[in-house]
């Protein structure tokens, strides 16, 4: 069966890769809004019996999802046989509990309703805490890739004396691969969060480390402001400069700002959000996936 990718706006960059990595035909399709604000779709290529591919990102998701929504209906509706997405960051997958009496758990509502149009999905390390597998809340088959390898070669490329610090319980699942990948020693701080911008971290044990590089690895940064209170309990220990390292380039408002100026060496991110702090390319985790189910 024939595949034909379709990225939407913004994920222009990836969907090119892929159509190239994987050698298949890249589809053409409109999105825009009516000047009521209401979503426009229309797919110009022929997608008749064939695999839809469509690649679109979900950080800021809720001005996505009905264009994906949409996308995914409009290709059925033309005789695509099945739609299968890429989606590099999976969002929603932080509010996976009831932390506080009437919230609600919408990390499962968002994979309910992705799991309505979508026949496949592939995404980055999404935020598994206390879910172990996507499947607990995805109905629709669905895999995950890891970035770990990626970022370990980009810190044995770049970086002198490592050491790895994760700032949380939940890092230590790649933040100990990482490390092991980079033959780096690391280590693994506890995180007391008290509000969506008030974070306290505890203080790291790294006076053997004075003369590596601190390399601070996380999954999201959002707020930055994990990375930011750590870099504060590094700079005040006499460390150097830390490297920050992030998978998903979320970065909430000043986020990246403040980080770049709270005294770090350098940020760093994968390109699972197109951000100028992309600097680890993750097109090839695609490959097997897309081959194998896709063409
Ligand atoms: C949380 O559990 C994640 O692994 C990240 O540590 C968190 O999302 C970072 O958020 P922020 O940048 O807002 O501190």
């Amino acid at each position: 069966m024939k595949s034909i990718l379709i990225g939407l706006p913004g994920n222009e960059k990836l969907t090119k890769e892929l159509a190239q990595v994987i050698n298949a035909e890249l589809g053409q399709a409109e999105f825009r809004q009516f000047p009521d604000g209401e979503n426009y779709i229309q797919i110009i290529s022929d997608v008749v019996n064939k695999r839809v591919v469509i690649v679109c990102t979900l950080h800021r998701p809720d001005d996505k999802l009905l264009p994906l929504y949409f996308v995914s209906k409009t290709a059925k509706d033309l005789g695509a046989v099945c739609t299968c997405l890429v989606v590099p960051y999976l969002a929603y997958m932080r509010q996976d509990k009831r932390f506080q009496a009437g919230e609600g758990i919408t990390s499962q509502y968002f994979a309910a309703l992705v799991s309505q149009f979508a026949d496949s999905m592939i995404t980055v390390d999404p935020h598994l805490h206390r879910r172990s597998k996507l499947s607990e809340i995805y109905t629709t088959p669905s895999q995950v890739v890891h970035a770990a390898d990626h970022i370990s070669q980009w810190i044995k490329e770049n970086l002198e004396k490592p050491v790895l610090i994760g700032p949380d319980s939940e890092s230590e699942q790649w933040v100990s691969k990482v490390a092991q990948n980079a033959q780096a020693p690391f280590t693994v701080l506890e995180k007391i969060r008290r509000g969506d911008r008030d974070v306290e971290i505890s203080v790291p044990k790294l006076e053997t480390y004075k003369d590596h590089t601190p390399v601070l690895v996380d999954d999201i940064i959002s707020t930055a402001r994990t990375m930011i209170e750590t870099v504060a309990h590094l700079r005040k220990a006499g460390m150097n400069p830390p490297v920050c390292i992030g998978v998903h380039a979320v970065f909430a408002g000043d986020a990246y700002k403040e980080l770049k100026d709270s005294g770090v060496e350098q940020v760093v991110t994968c390109d699972t959000i197109p951000h100028p702090s992309n600097k680890i390319n993750l097109c090839e985790l695609y490959k097997d996936f897309l081959l194998e189910k896709v063409l």
